[in-house]
């Protein structure tokens, strides 16, 4: 007997969504391979189940991207089944008028962080190197989805912080430009600083024990590359705090250095202190992997991150996150890719993108492979 569930996306259905006007897949529950050329409509179809499962794309910012050409609305709708045996659909439909629209087993899911707390998936493309390489804001999006996918409390929690640190901004912003007078500006920001200092120290409180938690499985993914070097993730706020501090001593210290800020922040106009300004800095043997790391270590580092999170979420959710791997023997190399694919592959059910079909020879014995065909947005088996 297994002791966790395993989810598994069953089917897929695909309307008029991006070179796509009508595509079914029927699955395999452990590899799935979708093969052809450029442009032809393969990182769509993880697209599509990236919506099922966080109700928007990785790649797209808005639902019109997506939205065929010429169509006036798109629908992606799927089947999951748990190891227990229990079905779940899950449809989300877009069009002008309606906007976007879940339904969660046919009724109208509200809050789309439900969703994403209950399909844990685990997606890896060309853009994940920007973890590596991009802003902090990058790297806080990575984390922050993560954290989302754990509790679904947080993406509440981090919604509300944003509204509050507009207002915050506003007004500091009015003072700045002598649109309101100092003493009236010093009243407004009087009360919403309660409730700023409170929400940030709730997110602050919250990644610093993600990442304490999820370091040890990134160690653990890391040291099975093989490497014999040390990696590191370090949260980087701009308190300080450590994992053994309770929330009290957060918030405390954070009303602190908010009160030291608050000149600067009526002289520049803008909060200059919260989580919105948080980092994580990655190291291997004690330098910083942004500024001293080979391309290699760089795209083991992403592996080792990928696979943590599929791990840890597979963990904390009792159940196993769907992996959606977009084009990674060209990014990461084959051999790199495959050694995911071999400590993965027997655990979860994979979605991988590649233009050649023999990129999974060699490993045919050990999983069960469906492969497709993918061309000018139809999807034949192979
Ligand atoms: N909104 C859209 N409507 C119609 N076609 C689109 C839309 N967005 C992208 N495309 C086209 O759909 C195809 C999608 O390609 P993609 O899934 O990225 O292909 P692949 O991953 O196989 O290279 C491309 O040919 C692209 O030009
Ligand atoms: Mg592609």
């Amino acid at each position: 007997m297994r002791d966790e569930n395993k989810m598994v996306l069953r089917s897929i259905e695909i309307k008029n969504f991006r070179n796509h006007i009508h595509t079914q897949i029927e699955f395999s529950d452990n590899l799935n391979l979708f093969v052809g050329g450029n442009a032809q409509g393969k990182t769509s179809i993880l697209e599509a189940i990236s919506y099922l499962c966080l109700t928007k794309s990785f790649n797209a910012n808005s639902d019109f991207y997506v939205l065929n050409f010429g169509s006036k609305f798109f629908e992606v709708f799927g089947k999951f089944r748990f190891d227990d045996g229990h079905e779940v659909s899950v449809r989300v439909s877009f069009d002008d008028e309606q906007g976007k629209k879940v339904f969660l087993n046919r009724e109208n899911v509200e809050k789309f962080s439900t969703i994403i707390n209950k399909l844990p998936v685990v997606i890896l493309t060309p853009r994940t190197k920007e973890v590596m390489y991009g802003s902090p804001e990058d790297r806080r999006k990575f984390f922050d989805l993560a954290i989302a996918q754990l509790n679904s409390v947080y993406v509440d929690e981090f919604l509300d912080y944003k509204k509050i640190l507009r207002q915050r901004n506003r007004i500091l912003n009015a003072i700045a430009n002598e649109e309101i007078k100092l003493e009236q500006g010093i009243d407004l920001l009087d009360v919403w600083d309660e409730e700023f200092i409170n929400y940030s120290a709730k997110l602050i409180f919250r990644k610093i024990r993600f990442i304490s938690d999820f370091i040890g499985f990134f160690k653990s993914t890391y040291s099975n590359f093989g490497e014999n070097e040390s990696a590191e993730i370090e949260y980087s706020t701009q308190i300080e705090v450590s994992a053994q501090d309770d929330f009290e001593t957060v918030r405390e210290r954070f009303r602190a250095m908010l009160n030291k800020m608050r000149s600067e922040e009526i002289k520049r106009g803008v909060t200059l202190i919260g989580p919105h300004r948080d980092d994580y800095i990655f190291k291997i043997n004690g330098w910083e992997v942004r500024k001293f790391a080979s391309q290699g270590q760089m795209k083991t580092f992403l592996v080792a991150l990928t696979m943590a999170k599929f791990f840890y979420l597979k963990e904390k959710k009792l159940e196993t996150p769907i992996l959606l791997l977009d084009d990674v023997f060209a990014e990461l190399d084959v051999e790199r890719a495959k050694k995911m694919l071999s400590f993965i592959g027997n655990v979860g059910q994979v979605f991988i993108t590649a233009t050649d079909l023999d990129v999974l020879s060699g490993m045919e014995g050990g999983f069960k492979i469906k492969k497709f065909i993918v061309n000018s947005g139809r999807v034949f088996d192979a």
